[in-house]
């Protein structure tokens, strides 16, 4: 069953064309991955479904129900989360209050809201408290709750973006670039993370990843974007294989990292 169905999404600013005419399927509980060089229109095909943009012509469905037009919290509160490319935690707050923010998006509705600032601490606020110490801990950060976000390493604050995204109890969890600027050994934690939320958080993952040997140890099917546009799609095999796939990516990288 697809939970996610995208037709013909295009997205124009001014006269460049960040994705143009780029359809997807994304089943459910699968792990998909969107790869392709800087620029291919990744993170801005994450922000149409995610209602930061709204795109020039094409369609986002998810269960069948079109997300065109939404704002993003009730994007968010329909199911779908995400995280950064550029860490966006409240550096200020601790690890736990990030966590609460994102709870409170699915509690609420809306953004940062009263749970942080209310003197007194209600039964409610209580018990999603415990539950967010939980999800700190599923996640690996039980010993940073109370230390401020800004202060984590930065593989941790990866991991709090997740945390803060699960949070919200997402159907769909948009994970973008989660492993850049990890060390190797963060990146297996973060392969053996992602693997677990699928089942665990009965999640659908979709996630941007120029780390091609996480890519294709973890995804089931992968859609490749270049200049905009869709490239190629197929399982991890089809896709290592595929010459316009090696030319516009691998190949480039490779010649890159010389
Ligand atoms: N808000 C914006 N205004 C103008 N151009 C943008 C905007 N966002 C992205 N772009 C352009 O769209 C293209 C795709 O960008 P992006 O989606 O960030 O690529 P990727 O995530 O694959 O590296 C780039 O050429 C980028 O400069
Ligand atoms: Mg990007």
């Amino acid at each position: 069953m697809n939970i996610l169905e995208v037709k013909n999404l295009t997205k124009k600013f001014g006269g460049l064309m960040a994705t143009r005419d780029v359809s997807m399927n994304v089943e459910k509980n699968s792990i998909t991955a969107v790869i392709g060089p800087n620029g291919a229109g990744k993170t801005t095909f994450f922000n149409m479904i995610t209602a930061v943009y709204r795109p020039t012509s094409g369609d986002i469905l998810l269960n069948g129900k079109s997300l065109v037009g939404l704002k993003p919290h009730q994007v968010c509160h329909f199911g779908i989360s995400r995280t950064f490319q550029n860490i966006r935690l409240f550096n200020e707050q601790t690890v736990i209050e990030n966590v609460l923010v994102g709870m409170h998006q699915r509690l609420k509705g809306h953004w940062i809201g009263t749970l942080l600032h209310f003197p007194e601490v209600t039964r409610e606020e209580e018990a999603a408290k415990v539950e967010a110490y939980k999800i700190l801990q599923y996640v690996g950060l039980e010993e940073f709750v109370n230390e401020s976000a800004g202060n984590l390493p930065y593989g941790a604050q990866r991991r709090l973006e997740i945390g803060r995204a699960i949070a919200a109890k997402p159907k769909i969890l948009l994970l973008d670039e989660p492993a850049a600027g990890m060390n190797p050994k963060e990146t297996r934690q973060l392969t053996d993370l992602i693997h677990d939320m699928r089942h665990r958080l009965d999640v659908t993952i979709i996630l941007i990843e120029h780390d091609m040997k996480l890519v294709m140890k973890i995804s089931d099917y992968l859609y490749v974007l270049d200049h905009g546009e869709l490239i190629a799609e197929g399982k991890p095999d089809e896709i290592r294989n595929n010459q316009r796939v090696i030319e516009a990516y691998l190949g480039k990288e490779a010649t890159q990292r010389g």
